[in-house]
């Protein structure tokens, strides 16, 4: 019988990204992400399973992880919006300012011309649930979503 008390924690997100070098400066100036460690030689397993990996940057933000990689003959381009895919991370904050300042911080970055960005979209407006939630979305440099939040009275 199945052990039911095992509970797995989370513990990265690995991202593909198209220009590692701006995906790495983008989430240490966007997030303010501490880069941690990098590896540029990998196993069988993953060279095959992620073929032409070239490196991989882990980087923290808060206690989220992130593992970002570039690979051979994988440029700018974003992904399709159809395809079946985890579609957005969802980030949360303390209080309404500080999702404005994340919605302010982004556009601030965008028009700065640092990055290479996969999308030309904008963030979107923030918009307030129902339940007083608020939040907005916006993509990082690779073409991925994220969704900001801020839940009242959430920890
Ligand atoms: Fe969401």
């Amino acid at each position: 019988m199945a052990d039911l008390t095992i509970v797995p924690r989370h513990h990265h997100l690995a991202i593909q990204a198209g220009d590692l070098e701006s995906s790495v400066a983008w989430y240490r100036d966007f997030f303010g992400a501490e880069e941690k460690w990098t590896l540029e030689e990998f196993s069988e397993l993953t060279a095959s399973r992620l073929p032409g990996i070239r490196r991989l940057v882990e980087v923290l933000v808060g206690d989220v992880r992130f593992h970002l990689f570039d690979r051979d003959g994988c440029g700018a381009e974003s992904p399709p919006t159809q395809a079946r895919q985890f579609q957005h991370l969802c980030m949360a904050v303390e209080s309404p300012g500080e999702l404005r300042e994340m919605r302010r911080r982004w556009i601030e970055l965008r028009a700065s011309g640092r990055y290479r960005f996969a999308l030309p979209d904008g963030p979107t407006d923030i918009v307030t649930d129902a339940d007083g939630a608020q939040s907005f979305y916006a993509h990082d440099v690779n073409g991925l979503e994220f969704e900001f939040t801020y839940v009242p009275g959430a920890r």
